[in-house]
Formats: structure tokens, C-alpha cells, sequence
């Protein structure tokens, strides 16, 4: 699954899943552009990549800022000569019970996680058609599938990600760049470190792999869907979640 002549713009690349998707990306050969909030960590993932032999540019961008989003794709356009990958990683929760959740909060979790994934793709959408191997690759979850309380917000968000997925991969699919979104489960990172031990093992309890997963098993699905051998793959939902989801 070699990713070489390939560049990646990876959004939420500061940690956890993104991290691990723009370090695997580079393994695998590829040039990648790490976006993430704050320039200190952006740059370091950026100086993790280019420690493995490949090029790499930090960009610190709000991806719910829409003119600074489009203004970070031209210059990223300019930089690196063109793209051919995007993983829409970067998201946000602010759970809560629907009757006591603030409008802020939903806003929050829609701008960054469906508005900021629309944003990037339109900005790229006309590079994107004309690259070869060209991949967008949003990152859901499996409560956009199923639903969970306290999460109204964060599932609806995911639950429009699936859905603008499989919309784009339908207006892109002649041009040969595919959309496909991953849903994983409950991954270990600093997103789920938040929830209470009593949470983790009730959650444990209805994972029939029994364990959380680890930000490497989203970076490896990550990493078949960039790839030459998901050529004729689009518009699919791949859940990876030891099992919940079935
Ligand atoms: N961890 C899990 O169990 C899990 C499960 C399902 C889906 N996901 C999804 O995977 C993705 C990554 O999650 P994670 O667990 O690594 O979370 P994380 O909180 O560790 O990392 C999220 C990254 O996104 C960045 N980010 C957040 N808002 C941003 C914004 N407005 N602009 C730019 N960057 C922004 C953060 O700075 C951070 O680097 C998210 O979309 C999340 O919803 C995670």
C-alpha cells in the first residue's frame, strides 16, 4: 500500500487519529500537509513527518473559519504544487442531554465537523478531479449510524458526514476521485481519555472485541482507502469498531 508521489492534506493532524494518519500516510512514501488549530501543533506533527524522510508543511487553520480555510487552500495549493489525498479528520464533541444543550454547542460541533469538511472538499474539489489517485476520506462514527444520547449534536454531525459522503462520491465518481468516509468505534485518544473509568467499561461491555481500539487501526483503514489498491471503492462507510456495528 505504497503512498509515494502522493501528497495528503490531513485536517486535526495536532494528535490522536490525525496524528496517526498523517504518520502512517509518510510511512507509506507520501508528502503530507498537517493542518491542526494551533500552529506549535501542527508544526509538530509536521516535524514528525519530515523525521520520516518526507516533505511536510504545518498550517494552523480553523477549519469552521470557512475564509480562512479557503485562504490556507491556496497558499497550500501554491506550496506544494497540488494535492491528491484529504482526510476531513478534524472534530469536536460538546455533549450533553438535547433539553439542556445551548445553541453554541450545536453550532460548535456542526461548523467544525459537517460545515469544515464542506469547506475543505469544495476548496480542493477542482485539483482533487484532475489528480490522479485522487481520495477524500471523511472520518465519522459509528453514532452516526446508530445514534447515542448526549450526543445529539456529534451524531448528527457524523450522521450528515455519511451522507455528504456518499453525495460527493456520486458527483466525483466519473472523474475517478473517490469519497469514503471511516467510522470508527471508541478509539483510545484524548477525546475518550474525557470519559469517566465507569463510562469506558460500559462501553467496554458492548464492544464485542471487548477493548477499545487503538489510533493505528483508523491510520491502517486510512491508509487502504488512500491507496491504488481501493481504486474501485466509493461512497462506502467502513466501520472500525472491534464489532459494535454489525
Ligand atoms: N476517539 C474516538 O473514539 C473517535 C470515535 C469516532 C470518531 N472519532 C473522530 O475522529 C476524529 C479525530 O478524533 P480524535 O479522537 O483524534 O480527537 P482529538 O480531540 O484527539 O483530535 C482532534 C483534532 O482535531 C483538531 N481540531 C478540532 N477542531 C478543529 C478545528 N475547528 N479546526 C482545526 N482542527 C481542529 C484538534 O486540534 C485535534 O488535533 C474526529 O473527527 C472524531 O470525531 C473519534
Amino acid at each position: 500500500m505504497s503512498l509515494e508521489n502522493q501528497t495528503a492534506v490531513v485536517t486535526g493532524a495536532g494528535r490522536g487519529i490525525g496524528r496517526a494518519i498523517a504518520l502512517a500516510f509518510a510511512g507509506a512514501g507520501a508528502d503530507v500537509v498537517c493542518i491542526s488549530r494551533t500552529e506549535a501543533n501542527s508544526q509538530s506533527v509536521a516535524d514528525e513527518v519530515a523525521a520520516l524522510g518526507r516533505k511536510s508543511w504545518a498550517v494552523a487553520v480553523d477549519v469552521s473559519d470557512t475564509a480562512a480555510v479557503e485562504a490556507a487552500v491556496a497558499k497550500i495549493l501554491e506550496d506544494t504544487g497540488g494535492i491528491n489525498i484529504l482526510v476531513n479528520n478534524a472534530g469536536v464533541t460538546r455533549d450533553g442531554l438535547l433539553m439542556r444543550m445551548s445553541e453554541a454547542d450545536w453550532d460548535t460541533v456542526l461548523d467544525t465537523n459537517l460545515k469544515g469538511a464542506f469547506t475543505l472538499t469544495k476548496a480542493f474539489a477542482r485539483p482533487l478531479r484532475k489528480a490522479d489517485n485522487a481520495r477524500i476520506i471523511n472520518i465519522a462514527s459509528v453514532v452516526g449510524i446508530t445514534g447515542n444520547a448526549g450526543q445529539v449534536n456529534y451524531a448528527a454531525s457524523k450522521a450528515g458526514l455519511i451522507g455528504f459522503t456518499k453525495s460527493v462520491a456520486r458527483e466525483f465518481a466519473k472523474s475517478g476521485l473517490t469519497v469514503n468516509a471511516i467510522a470508527p468505534g471508541f478509539i483510545a485518544t484524548d477525546m475518550t481519555d474525557e470519559l469517566s473509568d465507569k463510562v469506558k467499561d460500559a462501553i467496554k461491555a458492548n464492544i464485542p472485541m471487548g477493548e477499545l481500539g487503538a489510533v493505528d487501526d483508523i491510520a491502517g483503514a486510512a491508509l487502504y482507502l488512500a491507496s491504488p489498491a481501493a481504486r474501485y471503492v466509493t461512497g462506502q462507510v467502513l466501520t472500525v469498531d472491534g464489532g459494535m456495528v454489525m
